[in-house]
């Protein structure tokens, strides 16, 4: 079964994941698009086969011939298109993050709930990123020994110097490694603390960059991730989880390290999509895959919400300087099913 997906929102994600489905992967096709700036969902059409342009995200999820949603738009118009459709009873894969507050997060779930059906995707594609899978395997199979400490690092070249505020360094940046350390380590994260260390000068005015911000799991594992949104050298993404016997962490370059004439070096990627270029492919193959069998798969939607509640905790102890306690919230059981 070919799955026709309608893609709403067609910016630089819509089109990177357009260029994946229609070039790189198998099983897809693109065959509806629509963006608040018409002209480009008519670019974008006119460089696919028989994709029509729809006047809205909820015309384009009402159009019989799509059968799944891709939600590529800016995140706070996330909610009303992933509860479209839930409510046309069609798969979605949303970007992160699934939506802007806890509270409409809340919104999906128990609207994915009542329908009886698990129809959302949330784009956490770290999980699906090789090097990460490889160290989490090291974590599983005990070659670490317990798990006790993780550091992290999300280091940017750089950021619009007008427009990206502090909050979106945990909203926008750290929500990835949220996700990523509750699957890492298959736990809640309980509390948090937000640190500011000394500003980088190539920051805007009004940003604090970079941040620290210590997780503390459900089992005591602490997680450190720096957030340097201003660093210049590269895309560089770090994570060591150090265990009671061994460490595991990311390798230090997809690519080859060389040496030569006494010295050696290996490539820093230039962004996030070189970075993660596989992974967004591997995630959006199996989400396909998934809706082709009439299955699930991937971080769902309560994934989105735990996300989004420890992102809105860490907010909380940005502002008043101290750390704050994740309150707790009960997976309904149709989490757990499958
Ligand atoms: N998983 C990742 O690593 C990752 C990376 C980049 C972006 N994202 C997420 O993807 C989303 C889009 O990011 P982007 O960088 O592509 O942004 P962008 O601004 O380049 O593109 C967003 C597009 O959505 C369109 N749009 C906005 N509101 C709309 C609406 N109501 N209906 C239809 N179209 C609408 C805009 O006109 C624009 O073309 C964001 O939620 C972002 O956080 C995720």
């Amino acid at each position: 079964m070919t799955v026709r997906v309608g893609v709403i929102g067609v910016g630089m994600i819509g089109q990177d994941h357009i260029r994946r489905l229609t070039q790189v992967l198998s099983g897809a096709q693109v065959v509806a698009v629509t963006d608040v700036d018409p002209a480009r969902a008519q670019s974008i059409a006119d460089g696919l086969t028989s994709c029509t342009v729809h006047a809205t995200g909820q015309e384009l999820i009402g159009d019989d011939a799509v059968d799944a949603v891709l939600v590529t738009s800016w995140g706070p118009t996330h909610e009303e298109f992933v509860l479209a459709a839930i409510e046309a009873g069609k798969p979605v894969f949303c970007e992160k993050p699934l939506a802007t507050t806890q509270e409409a997060c809340r919104r999906i779930v128990d609207a994915e709930v009542a329908s009886g059906k698990r129809l959302v995707m949330v784009g956490f594609m770290r999980r699906y990123d090789a090097p990460y899978q490889a160290v989490k395997a090291a974590v599983d199979d005990g070659s670490i020994g317990a798990p006790l400490l993780m550091h992290c690092a999300h280091r940017n070249p750089s950021v619009p110097p007008y427009g990206f505020t502090t909050e979106m360094i945990i909203t926008d940046s750290a929500i990835h490694e949220i996700d990523l350390v509750r699957w890492m380590f298959g736990e809640e994260i309980v509390a948090t603390t937000v640190l500011k260390p000394r500003r980088n000068s190539n920051a805007g005015d009004d940003l604090q960059d970079p941040l620290i911000i210590l997780l503390e799991m459900a089992s005591g594992v602490l997680v450190d991730v720096e957030v340097s949104l201003n660093i210049r050298y590269g895309y560089d993404i770090r994570g060591e989880v150090v265990g009671e016997i061994g460490t595991a962490a990311l390798a230090e370059t997809a690519g080859a390290v060389v040496k030569s004439d006494g010295r050696y070096a290996g490539r820093v990627p230039a962004s996030w999509q070189e970075r993660f270029v596989r992974a967004y492919d591997v995630e959006l193959q199996d989400w396909i895959d998934a809706v082709a069998s009439g299955g699930f798969t991937g971080p769902s939607a309560w994934d989105g919400h735990l996300a989004a509640v420890v992102s809105d905790t860490c907010l909380e102890a940005l502002r008043i300087g101290q750390r704050v306690e994740v309150a707790s919230h009960e997976r309904p059981d149709f989490y757990t099913k499958g």
